[in-house]
C-alpha cells in the first residue's frame, strides 16, 4: 500500500516570514538605483530592459566584441559577464553618462565624430568606454596599446577609431595643460 505523506502539523503563527528583499544598491550615471530582481539577472539587461538605457550592446555571450562594455569604478568590465548580485555600492557608467551635464561632449565622443569613425554606431559605445579606460591609464596611447582594446566593428572604422581616441588623448593632454 502507498505511503500517504502527512506534514507536520504548524499553527499560523510559527511561519516564519520571507525577508523582505532589500535590493542591491548601485549608481547608473550617478543616480541611485535599488535592483529588487533576480540578483543573477546580467547588468546589461537590467540597464536596456529596467533602466531602458540603449546605448550599451549585446556584444556576444561572452562580451567578445566589446559592444556591451561599460566602466564599473571607472574600469571597462563586461556588461554581459557581470550578474547584478556584484554591483552592490559600485558605480556604473555607461555610453550616455560619458558627457558632461551641460551636454558637451565628451573629448572621446567628439573625436569620434571629427574623425568620422562611426559607421552604423552599434559598436561606438563599447569604444568610447573601453577607450576612456585606457585613456584614464595611458595619457598617451600608442597604436599597441590602443590594439590590445577588444572591441570588434563589422564596418570597418578600426583605423578611423584608432585616430579618433589619439585625437581625443591630445585634446584632453592640452585642456589640462
Ligand atoms: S560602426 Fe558599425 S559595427 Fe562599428
Amino acid at each position: 500500500m502507498a505511503q500517504v505523506h502527512v506534514p507536520p502539523h504548524r499553527s499560523p503563527g510559527s511561519v516564519e516570514p520571507e525577508p523582505a528583499r532589500t535590493g542591491i544598491g548601485l549608481q547608473v550615471n550617478g543616480e541611485h538605483f535599488q535592483h529588487t530582481g533576480d540578483p543573477q539577472m546580467p547588468l546589461l539587461w537590467y540597464l536596456r530592459d529596467v533602466l531602458k538605457l540603449g546605448g550599451t550592446r549585446y556584444g556576444g555571450e561572452h562580451g567578445e566584441s566589446g559592444a556591451d562594455l561599460v566602466l564599473v569604478d571607472g574600469k571597462a568590465r563586461s556588461a554581459v559577464a557581470l550578474p547584478m548580485a556584484k554591483l552592490a555600492g559600485r558605480q556604473v557608467t555607461t555610453v550616455e553618462g560619458l558627457a558632461q551635464p551641460d551636454g558637451s561632449l565628451h573629448p572621446l565622443q567628439q573625436a569620434f565624430v571629427d574623425e568620422d569613425a562611426i559607421g552604423c554606431g552599434y559598436c561606438t559605445p563599447g569604444w568610447l568606454i573601453a577607450a576612456a579606460d585606457l585613456l584614464r591609464r595611458r595619457r598617451e596611447p600608442s597604436d599597441a596599446d590602443i590594439d590590445t582594446l577588444p572591441n570588434l566593428c563589422r564596418c570597418g572604422c578600426q583605423t578611423r577609431a584608432r585616430r579618433a581616441i589619439k585625437r581625443a588623448a591630445k585634446a584632453m593632454k592640452e585642456s589640462k595643460a
